[in-house]
């Protein structure tokens, strides 16, 4: 591999390196935080530790890093949970949409970390493990024609992520869906190979796609998020202080990565509409949600590992309703 990978435990001036891939540029809210995981792991373990960051997928797409880091290649990847749906089940339930009543509900469930570390061992067979969260945002339509209604959406071919949940939800909307990996989708809609895609904000400025399609439907349908996703083998090797290190540096970068979030987004926005001439467009949620409720069912019965976390969330949502 041009980056001479020497698989785990390779040693500089006697020091492990520790390898983490993402797909995101370098002005990302990820990236932000990853940085300061850096930081922290090299301030308290930097005598035998060193971190580097690998941005814009050049260890390989997630699914590509997710597999580096299975093998213990590398120690970490961040991941939506979409990729990690084909490890563990339970994934499936973020790619449920309308499955939040709102953002603040989805993040309070994300930060309940001893909710979340069960999750987090569902993939312990498969050899690795979720250390933290980031937020990854609201997911929405975009494309080369306006979205205003569900009905536009019929005969529109839509990249989704390669998660079976998310491909069923959009055909529900009345979509092509087709699924590909990430670093694709530009090209893809440059070439009408599809017709747009969804995504947050920052996938216009970062990933630079709406320089390709200009049009972003705010129907809110999906909040998926990024899971850093670490070495099983790596993690059960460290002793307890040096694993509660890694565990601190993990949650001391989603705390950053949230803060930068917010800020990022307005950003994009505004970069979005008035440098690349990208409409934002606010729609009747309600009717797209409406097209797509019936896969809360059906995703329930067709996976029994998602119902419990769906109920915990569920109760979130109607406790909120009630306190309003
Ligand atoms: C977002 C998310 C990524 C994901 C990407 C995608 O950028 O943060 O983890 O891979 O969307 O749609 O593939």
């Amino acid at each position: 591999m041009a980056f001479g990978l020497t698989g785990c435990g390779s040693l500089t001036n006697g020091k492990r390196i520790i390898r983490i891939s993402h797909a995101q540029s370098e002005t990302h809210p990820e990236h932000l935080g990853l940085l300061a995981f850096k930081e922290y792991v090299e301030e308290n373990l930097g005598d035998k530790y060193e971190v580097e960051i690998f941005p814009n997928e050049l260890l390989g797409s997630a699914q590509k890093a997710i597999e580096l880091t299975q093998t213990g290649a590398i120690d970490f990847v961040v991941a939506g949970t979409a990729n990690l749906e084909t490890f563990a089940d339970v994934y499936e339930i973020f790619s449920m949409p309308y499955l939040f009543d709102s953002e603040e509900i989805y993040k309070s469930v994300m930060q309940d970390t001893d909710y979340m570390e069960k999750i987090y061992e569902s993939t312990d067979d498969a050899g690795f493990r979720v250390v933290t969260w980031y937020n990854a945002g609201t997911r929405n339509f975009y494309a080369k024609t306006p979205i205003r209604t569900p009905d536009d959406l019929k005969g529109l071919k839509i990249r989704v992520q390669q998660s079976p949940a998310s491909v069923a939800m959009v055909n529900a909307f009345g979509a092509a869906a087709s699924p590909m990996g990430f670093g694709e989708v530009y090209t893809a809609i440059q070439q009408n190979v599809i017709d747009g895609a969804e995504n947050n904000e920052l996938a216009l400025t970062n990933n630079k796609h709406g320089e390709v399609a200009k049009y972003y439907s705010y129907n809110k349908h999906q909040m998926v998020p990024d899971m850093l996703v670490g070495n099983l083998k790596f993690l059960e090797g460290l002793s307890p202080e040096e694993y509660q290190v890694f565990k601190d540096a993990a949650a001391l970068s989603t705390e950053v990565e949230m803060a930068e979030w917010d800020k990022c987004v307005d950003e994009a926005k505004d970069i979005a509409q008035n440098q690349m001439g990208v409409e934002f467009i606010d729609v009747d949620v309600d009717a797209f949600k409406q097209k797509v409720l019936p896969l809360h069912e059906q995703m329930l019965k067709e996976n029994p590992k998602i119902v419990d976390v769906y109920n915990h969330i569920q109760e979130i949502n109607e406790k909120a309703k009630e306190a309003k």
